[in-house]
């Protein structure tokens, strides 16, 4: 019945939707999602008496989030109809024949795999950065898309473009930037994003501006609206476009035969590996704006462009069994072990599960054909179950764990969060040995010579348990294990008594507090300078500190509320780990002002302008001349000149009064009748 069909497709869809946008964790191909979403619409049309305005269709997927102001798009953003093949495309090509009846050259260019963002500049500048939001309205986000290098703030004023318009795009993160994240998120057993495109997103939508900058977003731009455009051809204004400034792909190309898209298509399927950022697809756009306008919208798309989409390396493979693997934090992964199958190049005999929403969502059964992609994604993962070849003997349906496979303890999960973990964080093995190597590594302690084996070895022969453990062990003990002799325990002793020169931040990051990563590290070593302090900051203390949130504060003061832990600290600070930061180090300074770019103007009571130059630098911020955009805020005296005073009002630039300056980097001022100069 094909009502039945439609209710049941409703439901998937909704599903899907929710993985993909809310969990950031999708379980089937954007191929799979575009044809059920096609034979739904297909089949509302024929039955318009179940119109639904909740519909899947009624809709496209929004990324609007509670935190940012929104702001409405002039001209909405839409999405593109999808095509998967050369039938599709010529399609697309015929009809816009026919619609036309007139030559017509189609611009070609690459689908970037990102998140869409809309630029507003004003006179040159750029006013206003908007994510797509449900189409209609979308998220500002202005300040995080400031970090991003290759947007210009600013135009060069001899560049001819039109006083308003609206340029949009892609923001990307590159392949590296990506790896990068993904690595330092390895370390910290945060999830991993699945993806660059998720990656992006994540960051865009981040309270702070410092991070976005730090992770390297990318953009590509595509897409040019206003009144007063140069040319009617959208190949010609997106290369007037790149002469402004702007980043634009040097790979579109105009052709006039569906032969000549067709080798576009084919020579990029393969070419795009080699682009430092993901591509999905092609777009194909009717290059005469005059053409598009003829041609017009559809409630959703135009009818002058059309993605074509890049099919995702796949490969059909049967799932065996279901592990779980308990990392250094407790965090239970599931992982499929599968039949091994050839995938781009490479044997793939696990894929990722994540955790245990996208099991129940796959609705997954020992012994199904599964299909397995790489995609964008580094890890491959299950997309989909391969229901027709189910049998009448359905395997057990896959279970998360609910005990801990490797210490028998209930699992636990906590609210908010998508993993199981295992709470015997005091015994529980790979817990243990996991804390081990992660303080051995080499930007925590460098203790060479105990790599992932050894560790197990000495575990396994009860020599160690904790990280202290390991200032114990004899030489006579590690020459005694198999494989090793006095050499490598005269090498790994001399290793382990370097560790104690390691300088407190490291030693910080070392002991492996959740969240508390390398940087993060850094940034509380500077701002409390010894474990003492930092045992005794509150949470309240703690978010005072620039960049330290609620989580990372919370994780913190966990740490240290847990006795085992002071014990252990108190251990290590015994045998004379460093446990502060050095003397030349504690002069005061602090990361108050860390990633703020601050311009002195005017007259001061109680420094002179040089001291306040230092001053900032000492807080880690950055002193400039000039007013830009990139200022953070004037530190403003008395007589402020009154062009500098109107270009902070034309930036939207904040005034900050001495007074307020040294009471934000804690230097209580000794005169208070100063007035107040912030607008
Ligand atoms: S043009 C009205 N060009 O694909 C059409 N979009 O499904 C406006 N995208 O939301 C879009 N590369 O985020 C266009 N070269 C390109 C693109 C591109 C990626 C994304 C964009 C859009 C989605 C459409």
């Amino acid at each position: 019945m094909e009502e039945d069909r439609i209710l049941e497709l409703r439901r998937l869809l909704h599903r899907y939707n929710n993985l993909y946008y809310v969990q950031n964790a999708p379980v089937v191909s954007d191929f799979e999602f575009d044809s059920l979403m096609r034979e739904l619409q297909d089949l509302e049309s024929r039955h318009p008496d179940m119109f639904d305005a909740s519909s899947p269709t009624q809709r496209v997927g929004s990324d609007l989030n509670r935190s940012f102001s929104q702001s409405e798009h002039q001209y909405p953003m839409l999405s593109l109809d999808n095509t998967y093949n050369a039938q599709e495309v010529r399609e697309f090509f015929e009809r816009v024949a026919g619609l036309l009846n007139e030559p017509f050259e189609i611009c070609c260019e690459l689908k970037y795999d990102g998140l869409s963002i809309s630029l507003i500049y004003e006179d040159g500048v750029l006013t206003k950065a908007v994510t797509r939001g449900d189409g209609v309205k979308g998220d500002i986000v202005t300040d995080n898309v400031r970090t991003i290098r290759c947007i210009p703030l600013r135009l060069d004023p001899a560049g001819g473009w039109p006083r308003k318009f609206e340029i949009r795009g892609e923001v990307l993160m590159p392949w590296t930037s990506f790896e990068k994240l993904n690595a330092e998120r390895e370390e910290l057993e945060e999830p991993l994003f699945a993806n660059p495109r998720n990656a992006a997103s994540g960051t865009l939508k981040l309270q702070n501006p410092k991070e976005v900058s730090r992770r390297q977003l990318d953009s590509y731009l595509y897409y040019l609206l206003g009144e007063q455009l140069p040319a009617d051809g959208h190949y010609e204004n997106m290369m007037e476009a790149q002469k402004w400034g702007f980043k634009v792909s040097d790979h579109m190309k105009k052709c006039s035969t569906f032969q000549e898209v067709l080798d576009y298509i084919n020579y990029w399927d393969t070419e795009r590996k080699n682009l430092p950022v993901a591509t999905d697809g092609i777009v194909l756009k009717v290059n005469s704006l005059r053409q598009q306008r003829n041609l017009g919208f559809k409630a959703k798309s135009p009818r002058w462009a059309i993605a074509y989409k890049f099919q995702a390396e796949r490969a059909l493979t049967r799932l065996d069994s279901v592990s779980f693997q308990v990392g250094r934090t407790g965090a239970v992964t599931p992982v499929a072990n599968l039949e091994p199958v050839q995938l781009s190049g490479t044997v793939v005999r696990r894929a990722t599960l994540h955790n245990a929403d996208i099991i129940k969502g796959l609705d997954l059964h020992i012994g199904d054909m599964v299909y397995v992609e790489k995609g964008g994604e580094i890890i491959p993962k299950i997309t989909e179950v391969d229901m027709e070849s189910r049998g009448i003997l359905l395997g057990d349906a896959v279970q998360f764990a609910a005990v801990c496979p490797e210490c028998g303890a209930r699992l636990v999960r906590y609210p908010g969060e998508a993993a199981h973990y295992c709470p015997n964080t005091g015994s529980c093995p790979p817990q243990l040995k996991g804390r081990i190597e992660h303080f051995v590594s080499r930007k925590a302690m460098n203790i060479d010579g105990l790599g992932p084996e050894i560790i197990n070895q000495f575990f396994q022969a009860g020599m160690i348990r904790d990280i202290a453990d390991l200032y114990s062990l004899s030489a006579r003990d590690i020459a005694r294990q198999e494989g090793l002799g006095e050499k490598s325990a005269v090498s790994i002793l001399r290793s382990i008594e370097n560790s104690l020169q390691v300088p407190f931040e490291r030693v910080l990051f070392a002991v492996g507090i959740r969240f508390v990563g390398e940087t993060v590290a850094k940034i509380l070593a500077k701002a409390f300078k010894s474990m003492d302090a930092l045992k005794k900051a509150t949470v309240e203390e703690l978010t005072q500190v620039n960049e330290i949130g609620d989580r990372i504060a919370q994780s913190i003061v966990s740490f240290f509320a847990d006795e085992k832990n002071c014990t252990l600290v108190q251990r290590l600070s015994d045998i004379g780990l460093k446990m502060e930061i050095e003397d030349s180090a504690t002069d005061g300074g602090s990361d108050r002002l860390a990633g703020k770019t601050v311009v002195i103007s005017g007259v001061f009571n109680h420094h002179s302008r040089d001291e306040y130059k230092q001053l900032i630098e000492k807080h880690g911020g950055k002193n400039t001349g000039s007013i830009s955009a990139k200022t953070s805020f004037i530190l403003a005296g008395q007589n402020m000149g009154p062009s500098k005073l109107e270009k902070a009002r034309e930036l939207g630039v904040p005034l900050m009064s001495e007074n307020e300056f040294l009471e934000l980097i804690d230097e209580k001022p000794t005169i208070t009748d100063e007035p107040l100069l912030l607008f």
